[in-house]
């Protein structure tokens, strides 16, 4: 794709990756993503804002031929998706000088070895003059990084903001047409990755507060032509409050355990709680840690192999631990054949959840009409405390 205007002497430039399916070796891009690099002319300097994705690298580069000279590149995050090509640049543009915050400059030399001397380290707070157009660089950290700032167009009222209100969708679309459609990708990448900094972000939310901003241009996906859309998702978000919502994380191995999650499932479902089962043997990790933005409740559904729960099981507890939803009650229901640890082990794994731990659920062998009675009664416990807590 070419370099695309977004006003006057502000252009999109980078990468509509169409084909990635997964990110860090770990994040499910059902959409593909795009990595979004900004050029910026002012009457005196040019600025570019961010790189792309090495991969991405020759695309990128060819959309920088005809652009004679570069004064500035900002690095507002360090993540290679974002730095990756900043040397590739840096040698077409010796005399460029690179920008960051002091802790963005120590991660950029020890990911890319890039050379202490081509850089200048910004304050919160400071700008920069391009002559008729002026950047702010605004310190937000743990967007998912220490190191994260954005940078606010004076003029132009424009907010660039890397992975702050990012997206991985991949779309021919500059601007956002279908917000229902980003909502769903934006929450998504918001629990993939920034949910355990979420009191942090909503101080960053409180902090840009008092600007303008008439867009906002992210990393990754379209840009906002109405920005309030976002930040509101966001300020839903970071709050983290519990609904009236089970998440249900499960697999089973010969059927027991699904028996008893299937009559759960209704169980809950007849007590008004709503519920949400991801079967951890197909399950999209990303929409599992997006139902866990706002879930009050997590049971998870194992059966009891090698001693302790099944491995896809640990897999969701330690991501759950390790996402930190705002999460109330959490409980256990599966089969096991002869015994085991999987109550305790599964218990063990989630040390960063504050939890009410509820009764588990387990029964030898194929579920009987006493472990649907359990199940009916853990449902009603469920709905009880979600309804004593308020949660709607
Ligand atoms: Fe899009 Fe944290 O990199």
């Amino acid at each position: 794709m070419k370099a695309r205007k977004i006003k006057e002497n502000i252009y999109w430039m980078g990468s509509v990756d169409w084909d990635s399916r997964l990110f860090d070796s770990l994040i499910p891009l059902p959409e593909g993503t795009s990595y979004n690099a900004y050029l910026i002319k002012g009457s005196e300097k040019t600025v570019l804002l961010d790189t792309v994705d090495p991969p991405m690298a020759k695309e990128f580069m060819a959309q920088l031929a005809g652009i004679p000279k570069i004064d500035y590149i900002v690095s507002q995050h360090a993540e290679q998706d974002h730095s990756g090509t900043i040397l590739q640049v840096l040698k077409k543009y010796p005399e460029a000088k690179l920008i960051s915050t002091p802790k963005a400059k120590g991660m950029l030399i020890d990911l890319l070895k890039i050379p202490e001397e081509c850089f200048i380290t910004v304050a919160d707070g400071e700008t920069l003059s391009l002559g008729d157009k002026t950047l702010k660089f605004i310190y937000t950290p743990w967007v998912h990084w220490p190191e994260t700032m954005v940078t606010y167009l004076e003029e132009d009222k424009i907010l660039f903001s890397c992975d702050f209100f990012g997206s991985h969708i991949a779309t021919a679309d500059l601007f956002v047409i279908d917000e229902g459609r980003v909502y769903e990708a934006a929450k998504r990448y918001f629990a993939e990755i920034m949910m355990p900094f979420r009191s942090t972000i909503k101080k960053n939310l409180d902090k840009l507060a008092s600007y303008e901003i008439d867009m906002i241009a992210p990393g990754h996906g379209q840009l906002f032509p109405r920005p309030e859309f976002i930040i509101d998702a966001y300020r839903e978000w970071t709050l983290g409050a519990p609904v009236n919502k089970v998440v249900l994380p499960h697999i089973s191995m010969h059927g027991s355990t699904q028996q008893m999650v299937d009559y759960f499932i209704a169980a809950l479902v007849a007590k008004g709680v709503q519920v949400e089962p991801f079967n951890l043997a197909v399950t999209d990790i990303g929409k599992l840690a997006m139902a866990l933005v706002d879930a009050a409740t997590i049971v998870v559904g194992t059966p009891t192999v090698l001693a302790g729960p099944h491995p896809y099981a640990a897999y969701a507890a330690f991501l759950a631990n390790a996402l930190r939803p705002n999460t109330k009650f959490l409980s256990i229901i599966g089969s096991f054949g002869w015994g085991g640890k999987t109550v305790d082990t599964l218990a063990g794994m989630i040390p960063n959840l504050k939890v009410e731990v509820l009764d588990p659920v387990l029964c030898k062998g194929v579920p009987t009409d006493t472990v649907f009675q359990s199940l009916d009664d853990l449902a009603a416990l469920i709905a009880q405390k979600h309804k004593k807590d308020g949660y709607k």
